[in-house]
């Protein structure tokens, strides 16, 4: 974390990792985004699985362990579990999560519900992804739209290994956010009640906490704004002072002029034909693509390119 961090405040347009915001407040003020009205992904995916489990596991095909990269605590899951249990398809789920307790708890209702065995495992699952043991055949599965929240070459290594590791009667299902229109883009990353705000300030309290910094969260403002050329929504904190900021742990202090925007997250939106696109430069190719009724949000379900 520390050379991240020195390393994303030393550049000339600053940037944090989104890795940052998820300590406990900042989990607390993710679920509470997910259950926001103007927050449709979550909705939407839930509303997908509602409608396609069934149609998801035939795609999928032979019993599987589901694999779950950010499982969290595993809601939406069940909706997969249950179609995977009912089609005869579930041998075991495999959590996924950097937060032991969450991991604890989801496995522990897992194994309870569904007799089952879990094989809860707390990692980073983009770091230590190798290291996930994996027995076929496997559904691996990263929901939610976190796909969005990777730099594009950092997408596209993830991807390579994901492909890597998919033996051929595995799947990937991922879910993703899709492209429209600018409003409904940037009132879901604007809310009114202003919960995203304060989950993008989270980033400089965990820094205060893990770093020894003295950042003022009443000194920067949230702004989220829909980049059409990127494809992205691209999410910053404006300094509202000239202001420095120590980082004790670091040894460093940090300058920001009155109105200086340092980026603390990029939520890259998709279309059918273009991750159909990125699959392909990574050795996948779709295997399945399910939208909701309104064509908000994507799952789709990959395999090793033949
Ligand atoms: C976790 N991730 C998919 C969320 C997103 O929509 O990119 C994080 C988020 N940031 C602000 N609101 C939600």
């Amino acid at each position: 974390m520390a050379a991240d961090v020195r390393a994303g405040l030393t550049k000339p347009f600053k940037e944090l990792s989104p890795r940052y915001f998820y300590d406990e407040r900042g989990s607390e003020l993710f679920e509470q985004i997910t259950e926001l009205p103007e927050y449709y992904p979550t909705r939407c995916e839930r509303e997908i699985l509602q409608l396609h489990a069934r149609e998801i596991c035939a795609a999928a095909g032979a019993p599987a362990t589901l694999i779950e990269l950010g499982s969290g605590s595993a809601a939406k899951t069940r909706l997969l579990l249950d179609a995977m249990r009912d089609a005869g398809c579930l041998e075991a789920y495999a959590p996924v999560d950097i937060s032991e307790q969450i991991t604890r708890d989801t496995s522990e209702a897992i194994a309870a519900e569904y007799e089952i065995i879990v094989h809860g495992l707390v990692c980073d699952f983009e770091r230590d992804l190798e290291r996930i043991p994996l027995r076929g055949p496997r559904v691996i599965a990263l929901l939610g739209g976190t796909i969005g929240n990777f730099e594009p070459a950092q997408r596209a290594s993830f991807l390579a290994r994901v492909a890597n590791l998919l033996g051929e009667d595995d799947h990937f299902l991922l879910g993703t956010d899709l492209v429209k229109d600018r409003a409904t883009l940037e009132a879901a990353y604007n809310d009114s009640a202003g919960v995203t705000s304060e989950f993008n300030k989270n980033v400089l309290a965990v820094l205060n906490e893990r770093l020894d910094c003295d950042f003022d969260l009443d000194a920067f403002e949230h702004v989220a704004f829909w980049d059409e050329e990127n494809l992205w929504m691209d999410i910053r904190l404006r300094s509202l002072a000239r202001q420095v900021v120590n980082i004790a742990a670091l040894e460093m202090h940090v300058a920001f002029d009155r109105g200086e925007e340092m980026r603390t997250e990029i939520s890259t939106k998709f279309a059918r034909q273009g991750l159909a696109g990125i699959y392909a430069e990574s050795g996948l190719e779709m295997a399945g693509w399910w939208t909701d009724p309104s064509g908000l949000y994507g799952l789709s379900l990959a395999r090793p390119a033949r």
